[in-house]
């Protein structure tokens, strides 16, 4: 898919905006900043895989293996990953891979595994089983931070702000991983240090204006609507300028607005920065809009992995949303 024709396929009209069964959230969170969307019960087998009706508004090219923009060079290749917790079985056997520049879909009902899939890639959670390869470097028991370094941010479910603290300072912690000058001369406003910081506040401004959040720069994030809350951190992440960004449910709880406004700035991201995008999403008519690929967990399991037209039509992906209650 062209990069220049996904924004255009971000169209979109409020009514009509669905979730696939066993998907809808409403949590309290999910009032955001102009209310909920409200759950509007699971779609029919003919539905899910009818093209015409599947998210009203939007001009969705018909896509095929061939014109997914999966054109760039794997830089992570999941392979076999099994990870449990005690008895739980979070991810059993998992494979698949990401490729720079693409923008992947990681999708499946409450409990798939997820956001635990995610922390496998950002090194949180250490597979017992299988091998994780970033960038052609087979990784060991990898540490969050390393991941960091090595250029991999994320956001994450439930919003984790300074709520204290302001916007600015907020974003501001995205940069801790570049910090090359110590913390006594950072203490002392000194020199190479000054200069540093300088650098960083560049970048964080920078940032804040790509994301248009000038207006909230110095208000404490706790003070914040939700939706402009999942921006922060969306921000922060920026901050470091990770060049894959990890996404798990940017858009949840958010109104047809935001998700419109989040759905624009990930794409802006992932064309102007060339950033590769690994995203959590519970609201199939982003997937299948915003994706170049999608990877279908269910149980820990994979179910699914392809295009949103080839996932879309998958019957094991039909039967697991579906067929079973979760
Ligand atoms: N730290 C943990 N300790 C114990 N069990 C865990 C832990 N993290 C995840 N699990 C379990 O692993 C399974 C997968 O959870 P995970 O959070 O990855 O699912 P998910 O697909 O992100 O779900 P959701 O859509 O609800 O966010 C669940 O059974 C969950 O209870
Ligand atoms: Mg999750």
């Amino acid at each position: 898919m062209s990069e220049g024709s996904k924004m255009t396929q971000v169209a979109w009209q409020g009514a009509g905006q669905r979730e696939w069964a066993g998907t809808a959230r409403t949590d309290a969170s999910g009032a955001g900043s102009g209310g909920a969307i409200a759950p509007t019960g699971p779609m029919s087998p003919a539905e899910l895989t009818d093209d015409s009706g599947a998210h009203p508004g939007t001009q969705r090219a018909q896509r095929t293996g061939e014109q997914a923009r999966t054109g760039g060079e794997v830089i992570l290749d999941l392979q076999h990953i099994s990870l449990s917790f005690g008895g739980v079985k979070a991810l059993t056997d998992i494979s698949f891979d990401v490729c720079e520049h693409e923008v992947r879909a990681i999708i499946g009902p409450n409990g798939a595994g997820k956001s635990s899939m995610l922390n496998v890639i950002n090194g949180v959670y250490h597979p017992q089983q299988g091998r994780i390869v970033f960038r052609g470097e087979e990784r060991k028991q990898m540490h969050p931070t390393a991941a960091a370094r090595q250029g991999i941010a994320r956001t994450f479910q439930n919003i984790a702000l300074f709520k204290g603290m302001t916007v600015l300072d907020n974003i501001m912690t995205g940069r801790n991983t570049q910090f090359r000058t110590g913390l006594f001369a950072h203490a002392l406003w000194w020199g190479p240090a000054r200069n540093e910081e300088m650098r960083h506040r560049q970048k964080v401004e920078e940032v804040i204006d790509f994301l248009e959040i000038q207006s909230i720069r110095k208000t404490p994030v706790g003070r914040l609507p939700y939706g402009l809350q999942k921006r922060v951190e969306l921000a922060r992440a920026l901050a470091a300028e990770p060049s894959m960004l990890l996404l798990d449910e940017p858009m949840a709880g958010m109104n047809v607005e935001e998700k419109q406004d989040m759905c624009r700035f990930i794409l802006d991201v992932n064309r102007q920065f060339g950033t590769t995008i690994v995203l959590i999403e519970h609201d199939m008519g982003v997937v299948m809009d915003i994706s170049d690929r999608v990877v279908v967990l269910d149980y820990g399991k994979k179910i699914g992995d392809g295009t949103p037209e080839e996932v879309k039509g998958n019957p094991d992906v039909i039967k697991a949303y579906l067929g079973t209650s979760h």
